[in-house]
C-alpha cells in the first residue's frame, strides 16, 4: 500500500470530520435502515449511551473543563496523567485532532509551559487552534505536520504524548525515532494506541478500504512495543490494556466507513472487540539511549 495514499486518505477523512466539507459516509445522509448492522445496536446510538466509557481514561471533570468540541470521541485512552507533566514543561502531542489532550496538558504545565499539538489534517489543526483562541489558552499552539518528520529540534521536549494516532502512521519506526529525537534525555513518551491481537474480519477490512480508499495497518502488541525499544526507548511499560469494542470506533473515520457498509454482521462487530486492544504505554528516553544513537 502506498504511504502517500494512506496519508492523503487520512488527511481528507479528518478534514471532513473536522467540518471541512461533507463526508461520503456522513451519517445524516444514511437512512436508519443502513445503520442496522445485523442485530447489532447502531454504533452511533451505542456511543450516545456510553459517552464516558467510549472516551476511556477521562474523568467527568476532565471532559467538563476542556473547550466544547475538542472531544470528538477519537481517542483510545488518556495519555495525559501517565506523562506526569510538571509546571513549565514543553510538551508535544502527536496527532492532536481537535486538541482534547493538549487542553488537559496545558493546565498541568501552567503558564510557563508550552503544549504543541501537531496534526496532518489542516481541518483538525485549524479547529483546535480556533478552540484555543476562543478558550483564551495562552500556552497551547497547534501546527500542521507529519509524525514521521517532526518540525522540531533534537532534544527540545520534556514530554511527548499521543492518542490513537501512531497506529495510523505507515512507518511506525520512523514515528518513534522522531519522538525519541525531539525528546530531551530523561524525557517521557506517553501513548495510548490501538494494536491488533488477531486479524480483523475481511468484511471489516473491506469496508474500511472502501470508505477510506486504503487500509491503515496497526501493529501487533509485541510489534508495537518492540519498535519502541528498537528506537532507543527504555522502561517501556504497559500502564493500561483493554479491549476496544466497535462502539468506541464509531466517531472515527474507520468506524464511519464500517457503519456505512451493509455487509457487516453483528458477529463481525463482536470480532472487532476481540481483535483490537487499546494500550496505554509509558517509556523514557534515557541518557544512555541517547548516546547509543
Ligand atoms: C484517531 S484521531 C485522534 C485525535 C486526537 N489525538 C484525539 O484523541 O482526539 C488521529 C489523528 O491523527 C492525525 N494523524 C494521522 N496520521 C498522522 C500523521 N502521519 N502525522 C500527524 N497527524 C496524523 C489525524 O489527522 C487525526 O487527527
Amino acid at each position: 500500500m502506498m504511504r502517500k495514499n494512506l496519508k492523503g486518505a487520512l488527511r481528507r477523512g479528518y478534514d471532513l470530520l473536522a467540518g471541512q466539507g461533507s463526508a461520503p459516509w456522513d451519517l445524516d445522509n444514511i437512512g436508519p435502515e443502513n445503520l442496522m448492522l445485523g442485530k447489532a445496536v447502531p454504533m452511533k446510538a451505542a456511543v450516545a449511551k456510553c459517552d464516558l466509557s467510549c472516551t476511556p481514561g477521562y474523568t467527568r471533570d476532565d471532559l467538563a473543563k476542556v473547550p466544547e468540541g475538542s472531544n470528538m470521541g477519537l481517542g483510545c485512552g488518556n495519555p495525559v496523567p501517565v506523562a506526569s507533566l510538571k509546571a513549565g514543561e514543553f510538551v508535544l502531542d502527536l496527532g492532536s485532532g481537535a486538541g482534547l489532550d493538549c487542553f488537559l496538558a496545558a493546565e498541568m504545565v501552567g503558564p510557563k509551559g508550552t503544549v504543541v499539538g501537531l496534526d496532518l489534517s489542516r481541518g483538525m489543526a485549524s479547529l483546535a487552534r480556533s478552540l484555543a483562541v476562543e478558550g483564551g489558552y495562552q500556552n497551547v499552539t497547534f501546527c500542521l505536520g507529519d509524525i514521521e518528520a517532526l518540525p522540531f529540534r533534537d532534544s527540545s521536549m520534556e514530554a511527548v504524548i499521543s492518542n490513537c494516532a501512531i497506529n495510523l502512521v505507515p512507518d511506525k519506526k520512523k514515528a518513534f525515532k522522531e519522538a525519541f529525537r525531539v525528546l530531551k534525555p530523561g524525557g517521557r513518551l506517553s501513548t495510548c494506541d490501538i494494536v491488533l491481537v488477531g486479524r480483523l474480519p475481511k468484511s471489516v477490512r473491506n469496508a474500511i478500504r472502501e470508505g477510506l480508499g486504503t487500509l491503515p495497518s496497526p501493529e501487533s502488541k509485541e510489534g508495537y512495543l518492540g519498535i519502541m525499544s528498537s528506537c532507543g526507548f527504555a522502561e517501556v511499560d504497559i500502564i493500561s490494556e483493554s479491549p476496544f469494542p466497535a462502539e468506541c470506533m464509531a466517531e472515527d473515520i474507520s468506524g464511519r466507513a464500517i457503519q456505512g457498509s451493509s455487509k457487516i454482521t453483528s458477529e463481525d462487530l463482536k470480532e472487532i472487540g476481540r481483535t483490537i486492544l487499546s494500550l496505554g504505554i509509558r517509556a523514557v528516553k534515557s541518557g544512555s539511549a541517547l548516546n547509543k544513537r
